[in-house]
């Protein structure tokens, strides 16, 4: 019997209309709008004269082009030109903000330009993408005090403001809360965006003058610098931002002055240090001074005023940045993007979130004694200094009734003064405040769930401090709801709070890698929940890391990982497992596969070998790393595994185990981590040198469960690239006609993994006694998601069970849009025993498709599975 929902389902029309075209459009979206910062004192606000003066003025440089290299700066009627792809956001000397098409006059006053105008020149004419230049500068600033970085620790070299210390500048938070400002509100500054999302591509640097003249400050200026780039990158979320910086070279060579000359020395030292050695470049400005007698001006720290000189700089940033850009890309370095502007503090978790959760270790059985017994074990043991910063309070932690104002309570029994003293107390220990909820109208554990109080328990959530939300599915189904208009909802209700909370997806693993949780979360469940046994530890692993969960050629999920977007197999069972072995085993992999690490164990009874484990500083230093690349497998056979995690600093983190039951020795080949030579190899749990190997690495004798967690090479050597990602039209549906989805790749897969164009024994393919060539073969229960990308229109298939099912066997052929907790069912093919049943539906617009496939271990065929695209 074939059971058509269509008509349920057209009653929806409109609504579905609405969310095909919101999907359309994310499908369809142009390119990433490309944003880039220039930042410093006056020499990036610019005062290169277009019109005053003599010589020099912009006008004289484009009458005195011998090489018709600056024509482009006017257009036909002798206007300064604008670009229709470029952007800018800027202010000038008066602090008015000007925004706009990128032209002349974005200098500190409206007749004057500084950079901005050849690096945008540079920048725009390189990319196919929009540009938006975020220009932030302010004159009189210094490094030691104005943009005084966060983590500098050193003396800062004045005595006046900041009056501590260890004071952040006043300056270092305007831009960045500038740059937030931009970011979020993206359709005002770029023409025409449409959502297409955007990456944060670089940092140009031209600052010093002010740190020049003070001793002290100039002084400190290397140290400066250094914390500078590190805490930007850091609290902008993007660990490998492309760093340019103009050097201070505003009297040319000629300037012998032993503290210009260490200010410049300090800005060309940058390159020199390993893990800067391949994202920053430095440019020395000594060559585009121009005399007095042929600038506008005998300014010299305003670079006589020069606008000549100012291109100059403007556009050798913008080559050094592209060549960093493109040296980057060749080692496959992750650069961030996403969709949709969050509040100030996006990038919450630029590297994967550490802390601890409560289901592992007390499942229902939490209370205020606990959790603030369990706080005090994450200070006193080293936790938190270690970087475990959230304490998060799963499931059962509220009163089965709401309030009258239909808020949720905490279970007055469990926790007495409510879950805002929770917080305070979580808080006063220098941690984060995590806790539980469900997009169900019931929690997993039956408790009142979130479904239609979305606003008011985010609020509540907010009221109380919360950092962190754990957002589950149980029960999500019946929301009648796609998860990503679910997620859409909760995304929205967080930012309207205005207090920056994480959001971690838990859905079982339903594919928000594929669609698109990053632009709702920070993490997302990859797998079903873990469980304190080493196969389930491997099973989840598997998901990350493997094909678990995703189609083989994609190598595990390690490509949609990185700042903010992290893959979840779920919380540590380090220390409910049997044995230390198996502890660290599971340690080291979450620590190579960049996943969240939530301690779940009970902390107040461990023993010194597990508290050893969830220290180990190395270990958690791979995990942690800043390049934030997820470790990926480039080795699996015969239960032995080698994985490989290139590192920011020129190494590369492998782990080689031993998943079987007996003794092995592992090889691990340089050409299969992307090293050569002699390389340097180090014990990351012995915290030992295990000396210099040529070509490869033998770890012998391996026993049952046992690995090696190694780092390899040479630190400040170049970086160790990352495997090439799996481009988008090999997952996709990209051409008109016929796309059948066996020859593209799925995108997320649960229960067995199907057969492409055979039957799930790998025989050939038969539906009602006919062979298809093209196909899946299914065992129940199978779920597969394709990406459609709003590409197609019909979906068509003719569906069978497989003959090698057991007799009297049924199985049931369903399509859903997207994934299953918010599973719209397309069609149902209701229960089946005999017969083929044809598909032939409409999925126009949409982005995503479910083939489900249940039953009691039963076979079936999807013969012929197509769409087709017009
Ligand atoms: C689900 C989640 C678990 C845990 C429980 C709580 O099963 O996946 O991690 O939060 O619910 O009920």
């Amino acid at each position: 019997m074939i059971k058509q929902s269509k008509s349920k389902y057209s009653n929806r029309l409109p609504l579905l209309l609405l969310l095909v075209l919101c999907l359309g459009l994310k499908a369809t979206a142009q390119q990433p709008i490309k944003i880039i910062i220039l930042a410093g004192q006056s020499n990036m606000q610019g005062h290169g004269e277009m019109e005053k003066g003599e010589k020099g003025n912009l006008k004289w440089v484009i009458e005195n082009d011998k090489k018709g290299v600056y024509q482009h700066l006017v257009d036909e009627n002798g206007k300064w030109s604008e670009r229709d792809d470029v952007f800018i956001y800027t202010w000038d000397k008066f602090d008015s903000i000007k925004s706009g098409k990128l032209s002349a006059g974005y200098g500190a006053f409206d007749t004057t330009i500084g950079p901005e105008l050849g690096f945008g020149h540079v920048i725009g004419d390189h990319y196919e993408n929009k540009i938006l230049l975020i220009k932030t500068s302010w004159g009189g600033k210094s490094l030691a005090v104005d943009f005084r970085p966060p983590s500098a620790v050193g003396e800062s070299g004045y005595k006046r403001i900041p009056s501590q210390p260890k004071d952040t500048g006043y300056y270092y938070v305007q831009m960045l809360s500038t740059i937030h400002k931009v970011l979020d509100n993206l359709q005002e500054y770029v023409p025409d965006y449409q959502g297409e999302g955007y990456e944060l591509a670089g940092f140009g640097w031209h600052q010093g003058w002010n740190d020049r003249v003070t001793k002290t400050a100039n002084k400190y200026y290397e140290e400066n610098l250094i914390h500078f780039i590190k805490d930007i990158r850091k609290d902008l979320g993007t660990p490998t931002l492309p760093f340019v910086i103009a050097t201070t070279g505003m009297k040319g060579w000629e300037d012998k002055d032993p503290r210009a000359l260490s200010l410049m020395n300090a800005q060309m030292a940058m390159t020199s240090y390993p893990e800067f050695k391949d994202n920053i470049s430095v440019v020395d400005t000594r060559d585009f001074y121009i005399e007095t007698e042929d600038s506008p001006s005998k300014q010299f720290y305003h670079w006589n005023r020069n606008a000549k000189s100012y291109l100059l700089i403007g556009e050798a940033l913008g080559k050094a940045m592209i060549a960093l850009k493109e040296q980057q890309t060749a080692y496959n370095i992750h650069q961030e993007i996403r969709n949709v502007p969050s509040y100030d503090s996006k990038f919450l978790t630029p590297t994967p979130p550490m802390g601890w959760n409560s289901w592992n270790a007390f499942e229902k059985d939490i209370d205020e004694k606990k959790i603030k017994e369990i706080a005090d074990y994450m200070v006193s043991s080293g936790m938190r200094d270690a970087g475990y910063k959230y304490l998060v309070l799963d499931d059962a932690w509220m009163a089965p009734e709401r309030n009258e104002k239909r808020q949720l309570v905490a279970d007055s029994i469990k926790f007495p003064g409510g879950m805002k003293a929770v917080g305070d107390y979580i808080h006063s220990k220098g941690l984060k405040y995590g806790i539980y909820e469900c997009r169900g109208d019931k929690t997993c554990q039956n408790l009142p769930g979130s479904f239609e109080h979305e606003q008011i328990d985010m609020d509540s959530f907010a009221e109380w401090g919360v950092d962190y939300i754990k957002l589950d599915a149980c029960f999500a189904r019946k929301n009648g709801r796609l998860s990503t208009e679910d997620f859409d909802v909760y995304h929205k209700a967080i930012l309207n709070t205005g207090r920056p909370m994480v959001l971690s997806i838990s859905d079982f693993g339903s594919g928000a890698w594929a669609w698109g949780g990053k632009n709702y979360g920070q993490l997302w469940r990859t797998s079903m929940d873990i469980y304190p046994r080493i196969q389930s530890v491997y099973r989840c692993a598997e998901t990350s890391g493997g094909d678990g969960a995703i189609h083989p050629a994609f190598k595990g999920l390690w490509q949609f990982a990185g700042p903010d977007s992290w893959n979840d197999p779920d919380m540590l069972q380090v220390g409910n497992l049997k044995s230390t072995v198996e502890d660290k085993a599971h340690f080291s992999l979450w620590s190579i596969l960049a996943a969240p690490i939530m301690a779940g164990n009970d902390l107040r009874t461990m023993s010194d070998e597990v508290k050893n484990i969830l220290l180990a500083s190395e270990v958690i230093a791979i995990n942690q790393d800043p390049r934030a690349h997820q470790g990926f497998k480039v080795y699996d056979k015969d239960s032995l595994e080698i994985y490989n995690k290139p590192l920011s600093d020129g190494t590369t983190a492998v782990l080689m185990l031993n998943k079987g039951e007996k003794r092995s020795d592992i090889t691990v080949q340089w050409d299969q981590i992307g090293v050569s030579g002699t390389q340097n190899i180090r014990d990351l749990w012995l915290q030992k040198d295990l000396g210099k190997f040529n070509g490869s690495f033998t770890a012998k004798n391996l026993g049952k469960h046992k690995h090696l967690l190694l780092k390899i090479g040479t630190v400040g050597s170049a970086p160790v690239a990352g495997p090439t990602p799996v481009p988008e039209e090999k997952y996709t549906v990209t051409k008109n006609g016929t796309t059948y989805l066996s020859d593209i790749y799925y995108m997320l897969k649960k229960g067995n993994a199907p057969v492409e164009n055979k039957n799930f024994h790998g025989k050939p393919l038969k539906v009602g006694g006919k062979k298809y060539e093209k196909g899946l073969g299914v065992k129940s229960n199978s779920e597969v998601m394709y990406r459609l990308n709003g590409k197609a229109q019909r979906f068509q298939a003719v569906v069978s069970l497989d003959k090698s099912s057991p007799k009297g066997a049924t199985g049931r052929f369903q399509v859903m849009v997207e994934e299953k907790f918010g599973g719209r069912i397309l069609f149902d093919s209701g229960n089946i025993k005999k017969g083929k049943v044809n598909i032939d539906i409409d999925v126009s617009g949409l982005d995503f498709i479910l083939l489900d496939f249940s039953g009691k271990k039963v076979f079936g065929n999807w013969g012929d599975a197509k769409v087709i695209s017009e």
